[in-house]
């Protein structure tokens, strides 16, 4: 075992994108685990967009992160200490802790122990079979309803969730429209996850007219990762009946005052459209299911995914970015193992 346990803190709430002050480096003891508790030594850290609404003082599912606590992240790692009976050294562990090298488990909420007999890279549950894969399996499937045959538009389309409810749609039968950010995203969007059609919105023009041109006659789901201008012009190109799936508004996450809301909520009145939001947190129990469904298509070549890791605890804050200026290339993970002593 180390000596120390390295955390990152969140020292001031950020205004705009986080700065490297809105943070703090601590080094102090490992935590010894109390009577029902067992202590993980984490191996793998998600980078994910909500922790972004963790680090602001705003009405959320979750309570934000104080001012002084370790950031809240999802965690893999391995047991080394144990008072519960459940867990064992040794155990690989999945749940939602901290930016550290050590955290103390419960075996509650989002806590999980990784079947070893799977054999699988223990990042794929931080991604295809963590909380993204499971957004994109229970929002697609269980909110949007898809019926084969219907048009589907995914905004963020090659990231961790857009990339894989992309593929969902195309088991289901449906035709996919991929929106992301420069020409290597929309080579990914194509040659990798099999959308029908990729949109450049980097690449300048009218985004509502781009989706036009690919689905004339409007899209039945949209499954909405970014907002702004990007809901805006799907609400324009809605099928009668259509399904509006609100899963993030990325956009607006580092926005230093209210951003306008949508300005074409109109069109759900016109096409008698719904728009619904999901959270990935309501499946939690039912997590089996979708992973056992998701490693049964991964197994037969029908899925892919895309895992970018960096190295280091200490960059993590750094690289938490990434996912804003769109330079995450597939499900943002940080190899603590990389600058660890
Ligand atoms: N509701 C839930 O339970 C739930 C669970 C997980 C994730 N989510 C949401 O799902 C979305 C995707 O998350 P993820 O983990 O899969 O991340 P990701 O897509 O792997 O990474 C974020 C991507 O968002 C795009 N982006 C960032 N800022 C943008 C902006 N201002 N305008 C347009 N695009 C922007 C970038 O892609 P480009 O290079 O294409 O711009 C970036 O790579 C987020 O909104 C997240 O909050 C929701």
């Amino acid at each position: 075992m180390a000596e120390t346990n390295r955390q990152i803190l969140l020292k001031a709430r950020p205004r705009g994108l986080p700065a490297a002050g809105d943070f703090e480096l601590r080094e102090g003891p490992v935590p010894e685990p109390g009577e029902g508790e067992f202590v993980i030594r984490n191996r793998y850290l998600s980078l994910d967009p909500a922790i972004r609404g963790w680090m602001d003082d705003t009405p959320s599912y979750m309570p934000p992160i104080g001012l002084g606590e370790v950031m809240r992240g999802t965690t893999v790692g391995e047991v080394v200490a144990s008072r519960h009976p459940d867990y064992q050294p040794g155990d690989q562990v999945v749940g939602l802790h901290g930016w550290e090298d050590y955290s103390l488990g419960h075996g509650a909420g989002f806590d999980a122990k990784i079947p070893a007999e799977l054999g699988l890279p223990p990042t794929w549950f931080l991604s295809v079979l963590g909380a993204p894969g499971m957004t994109a399996y229970f929002g697609f499937l269980d909110v949007g309803r898809p019926q084969a045959g219907e048009t589907v538009l995914v905004s963020a389309a090659a990231g961790a969730v857009g990339s894989l409810v992309g593929q969902i749609a195309k088991i289901k039968g449906c035709t996919t429209i991929g929106i992301a950010g420069g020409p290597e995203k929309c080579r990914m969007l194509k040659d990798e996850f099999g959308y029908d059609h990729a949109i450049d919105y980097k690449a300048g023009g009218d985004l509502a007219s781009a989706i036009r041109a690919a689905a004339p006659e409007g899209v039945d789901i949209v499954f909405e990762n970014v907002g702004g201008e990007m809901l805006d012009a799907a609400l324009m190109n809605l099928k009668l009946r259509a399904r509006v799936l609100i899963c993030g508004l990325i956009a607006g996450y580092n926005a230093e005052s209210p951003t306008p809301g949508p300005r074409n909520l109109w069109q759900l009145l016109v096409k008698r459209a719904r728009m619904e939001g999901l959270l990935v947190a309501d499946y939690v129990d039912r997590f089996p299911e979708g992973i056992t469904q998701m490693g049964e298509w991964l197994q037969q070549g029908r899925i892919r995914h895309r895992e970018h890791v960096e190295p280091g605890l200490v960059a993590a804050p750094q690289t938490f970015l990434k996912l804003f200026d769109g330079s995450n290339m597939g499900k943002l993970i940080v190899d603590l193992a990389a600058d660890r002593g």
